[in-house]
């Protein structure tokens, strides 16, 4: 290695000292826990001083914790069990235990293992059904326990069966000796259950809310962790503002806000920019949500969704108009495989395809109809932006191969 290649090194680990502080990573990450967070000291209040209830009445029942992603509920939760275990230390309560655990779509025997594992108690990690593993825990509390459950998540356990789903409810609420905290973001929880014996166990009354932060709240709490992660200076008030602005339009979470902080810190370690003005983070802030639009469309839709949205993108592009007609969308994607060397679809399976994007929110789909028995027409209207499915033709190396085609007639091939 030559010696230029070093000193380049050791030049960008210098850029980097004048913008990030030596911690920022972990301040910055979604999982840092703050010693004292702002403007939730009521919720975690409330919180407490349910669960004290509980635990002082070795009472059955459930509190409900709701609200939007990013509204601080995990980190609310864990602060008050955080206080709850000293203070039960301090009260000298005997055999109290508080769990905390998190639902991942792997379903419910997988939480009912971590929660065993939190237990310390020894089950197979697969194989038992739920009520096998509800017995263990069963077993655990028989020996004078006294047990405060949290499920975070709670709504990953849905993707479950239903079955599983309401007998989880309906073991975890009404045994005794036991309560539980289930955090959702569904305000409607109780809709999804149809069993009558589980609502009637199921406290839908006891729910402490989440309301979402507004501009104000996004900012002060952004501030602390700008503070924390970045040197004084790196971003001034105005491009604090604008950025707490959009976190607060787009519902108010919190992590949306972190990731652009991240986002904003990487860019200018690049650039070599050691003051981000408020110009510099507006642009900044559409470049982010490009990029985040346009990777779900990328991660989450099948290559026949991607054909087709870009399908809706192209003629809405070439023909400059805002809703175009389905069938020319299904010639569209059909020459869109004859390029990729695909085999076509047929009608059928392609209005399966638009009913699942509009389902998702990511196209209208307009019906109107000729007259009486002279059929109906269907048009298509994007709704997600353009810039994100262009992205597609972009960074996606499956759709990449298309842009040619859609932009031959278009002088617009510079990328977004
Ligand atoms: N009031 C607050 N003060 C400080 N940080 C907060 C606050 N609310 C949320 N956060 C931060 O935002 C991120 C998301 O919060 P989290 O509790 O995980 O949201 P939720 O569980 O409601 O989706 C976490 O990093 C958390 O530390
Ligand atoms: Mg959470």
């Amino acid at each position: 290695m030559d010696l230029d290649f070093f000193s380049a090194i050791e030049k960008e680990l210098e850029i980097k000292k004048e913008i990030f502080k030596p911690n920022w990573s972990r301040y910055l990450d979604y999982d840092y826990i703050p010693p004292k967070p702002m403007y939730r000291e009521q919720e975690i209040k409330e919180i407490i001083s349910r669960i004290v209830d509980f635990i002082m009445g070795r009472a059955t029942g459930n509190i409900i914790i709701y609200g939007l992603p990013g509204t601080g509920k995990t980190m609310s939760f864990l602060v008050a069990m955080k206080f709850l275990n000293q203070y039960i230390k301090k009260k000298n309560y005997k055999n109290v235990k508080i769990i905390y655990s998190k639902a991942k779509g792997a379903g419910i025997s997988a939480l009912m293992v971590d929660i065993c594992s939190n237990l310390n108690v020894n089950v197979p990690r697969r194989g038992f059904s739920f009520k096998e593993y509800f017995r263990e825990v069963e077993k655990f509390v028989e020996n004078n326990w006294y047990l405060h459950i949290c499920i975070d998540e709670f709504d990953n356990l849905l993707l479950d069966s239903k079955k599983k789903f309401e007998d989880l409810l309906y073991y975890f609420t009404r045994s005794k000796n036991i309560s539980t905290t289930i955090i959702t973001n569904k305000v409607d929880l109780a809709r999804e259950i149809t069993d009558a014996r589980v609502l009637s166990s199921l406290d839908t009354l006891n729910v402490v809310p989440f309301k979402s932060y507004n501009k104000k709240q996004c900012y002060d709490i952004l501030k602390e962790r700008v503070d924390l992660a970045f040197v004084d200076g790196f971003l001034p008030h105005e491009s604090l503002e604008h950025i707490a602005e959009y976190v607060a339009r787009e519902g108010g979470d919190i992590r949306t806000g972190l990731a652009l902080l991240r986002f904003c810190g990487k860019y200018a370690e690049n650039a070599g920019i050691k003051v981000l003005n408020k110009e510099k983070v507006f642009d900044l802030i559409t470049k982010y949500g490009i990029l985040r639009d346009g990777e779900l469309l990328k991660n989450t839709l099948s290559l026949s969704e991607k054909l087709a949205i870009i399908a809706v993108y192209d003629l809405s592009l070439n023909l400059r108009t805002d809703v175009v007609d389905a069938s020319d969308v299904y010639a569209t994607q059909d020459y869109y495989r004859s390029i990729l060397k695909l085999p076509g679809v047929n009608r059928d399976s392609f209005s399966v395809y638009l009913t699942r994007l509009s389902t998702t929110g990511l196209i209208d789909i307009i019906k109107k109809g000729y007259g009486r028995g002279k059929g109906t027409k269907s048009n298509i209207r994007l709704k997600v932006s353009r810039d994100a499915v262009k992205y597609l033709l972009f960074e996606d190396p499956d759709t990449a191969p298309l842009r040619e085609y859609v932009f031959k007639e278009y002088n617009d091939m510079n990328p977004t």
